[in-house]
């Protein structure tokens, strides 16, 4: 058996969309095999299959040498099939260990202290720095993600499937995965790994597997390939241009923070921006740099000396709504919770918050929200079957360029993008910094506010580090490398 797992012209068809058209695709025993490709272009409707989340059209599934077709995906997870889904689904009101035991039926004849003493241990032998009776609501994006993770280990599994477990969680946590993943993989265990940062896939993977459109383009060996060659496989061109920049003149000052603090963490915070400005906001993960925007957005209670959006001075923002109305938007890093409405469709998710624009005397003018949305979606190139398809069941990318679409139709003085281009691929990355370069040009002032170093050199004009919720300088011109960044954000000093 040359094999563990096997997948033949797996086809699937969703209403209006051929997510998969005859995709082969193939496991080893101990290999790391990723899976790439564009928003959309099907990975997780391929592990979906596998994993018994959703029934094939056409093809077949062989699991060590035998036919199967799982029911569900507790059916895969008995097989030894275990799942670390994009879209985390855990019990928001179970504590982390009866999480992780769900599923399994011998932890339920456990004592819930047996229970809460195994599970943590298990996350100690992991690193991971969560506790078993912690709810999971408490926890925050990254945590839950690594819960996740723990689950999938807790199984003695012979497969386990990653459906971008790195897209929320730190660079320190994303390299205690990959340490588990060595460890895995001499232990014989086989892995499906999906990723947009093609890094990852060099550091980790084996062998790598690209769909476009949901067609198998091919699989190769990692150390036979380039990240130019699996770009062009992905993307079916080449991309000359990453980091498209113009140059604005900038002019007025458009928004500025003095003294800011908000809850706990950021101390002390000033910054001003330009008409047509680009201003990067970097730190490591913890170091406040996303509470800076919900602090003034009036999600965490936050002070200030003065805050200033044109010449009008601001003493308080009560709701989002209000910033919005003083032309402050914001794109939030999360976009399941603040982003959108998950049960809605594409049109009601983009026409939402701009409401006035289709409602007239309390009547909604459907004719035109279509029109609207549709405008929107050529805009952004957002993948979508028609524009009443529910955004929960977008692709993750797709879903994150919908929430840009939103936010950024109701043009504002200023805005704050969090992690904008968390899960996009890499074209899609392209279309995003050109979004944001056109927002300059049109003399809106941008707070760009990311984890990904290379996205912050080379589209911001100047970089506000932050370090545990101090500002630690900010950089401008020639100084915006990211070894600077670096070390301010780590807290040492440049000199
Ligand atoms: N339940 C569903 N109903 C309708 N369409 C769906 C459903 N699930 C997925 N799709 C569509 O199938 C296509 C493939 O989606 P899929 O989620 O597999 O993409 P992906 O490669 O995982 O993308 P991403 O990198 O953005 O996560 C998309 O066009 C998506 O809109
Ligand atoms: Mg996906």
């Amino acid at each position: 058996m040359e094999y563990i797992l096997e997948a033949k012209g797996i086809t699937k068809t969703f209403p209006g969309v051929v997510a998969l058209d005859n995709v082969n695709f193939n496991l080893k025993k101990g290999e790391v095999h990723a899976l790439l490709g564009e928003n959309g272009a099907g990975k997780s409707t391929l592990i979906k299959i596998i994993s018994g989340v959703y029934k094939a059209d056409k093809g077949t599934i062989l699991y060590m040498g035998k036919t199967v077709s799982f029911n569900s995906p507790t059916e895969a997870m008995k097989a030894g099939i275990a799942t670390i889904h994009q879209e985390l689904n855990l019990f928001e009101d179970l504590t982390v260990a009866e999480n992780i035991a769900v599923g399994n039926v011998e932890s339920f004849l456990l004592s819930k202290r047996k229970l809460i003493n195994i599970t943590d241990k298990l996350l100690k032998n992991l690193n991971f720095n969560i506790h078993a009776n912690s709810t999971v609501r408490n926890l925050n994006t990254s945590e839950k993600q690594l819960v996740s993770i723990a689950k999938a280990l807790f199984l003695n599994s012979n497969v386990i499937i990653m459906d971008e477990p790195t897209a929320t969680i730190t660079e320190h946590e994303a390299k205690i995965l990959f340490n588990i993943i060595n460890d895995l993989k001499k232990k014989g265990i086989s892995i499906i790994f999906i990723s947009h940062r093609l890094e990852e896939v060099f550091e980790i993977a084996d062998r790598v597997t690209v769909l476009r459109d949901g067609k198998f383009v091919g699989t190769t060996d990692v150390g036979h390939t380039s990240e130019q060659e699996l770009i062009s496989m992905m993307v079916g061109r080449k991309i000359s241009e990453m980091y498209p920049k113009y140059n604005v003149p900038k002019k007025k000052e458009i928004f500025s923070v003095h003294d800011l603090n908000v809850g706990r963490i950021v101390k002390n915070v000033s910054f001003s921006l330009k008409e047509g400005e680009i201003f990067g906001i970097a730190g490591l993960v913890g170091s406040g740099k996303s509470e800076i925007a919900l602090g003034i957005y009036g999600y965490i209670p936050s002070k200030w000396k003065q805050l200033k959006v044109g010449d009008k001075v601001i003493s308080k923002i009560k709701s989002p709504d209000q910033a919005l109305q003083e032309g402050i938007a914001m794109v939030p890093e999360d976009r399941k919770t603040m982003g959108l409405v998950l049960e809605l469709d594409v049109m009601k998710n983009i026409t939402l918050q701009n409401v006035k624009e289709v409602e007239k005397g309390g009547i909604i003018n459907w004719k035109k929200a279509d029109d609207i949305a549709r405008e929107e979606i050529g805009k952004y190139s957002i993948k979508v079957s028609s524009v009443k398809q529910k955004v929960k069941t977008l692709s993750g990318g797709n879903q994150q360029k919908a929430v840009l679409a939103k936010v950024l139709r109701r043009v504002p003085k200023v805005v704050f993008m969090v992690e904008p281009t968390r899960g996009i691929d890499v074209g899609a990355k392209v279309d995003v910094y050109k979004i944001v370069n056109n927002l300059a040009n049109n003399g809106i002032g941008v707070v760009f506010i990311s984890s990904e170093l290379p996205e912050i050199v080379r589209l911001c004009d100047r970089v506000l580090v932050m370090h545990r919720g101090r500002p630690m300088g900010i950089l401008e011109g020639n100084e915006i490398t990211q070894e600077n960044i670096l070390k301010l954000a780590t807290g040492v000093d440049v000199e």
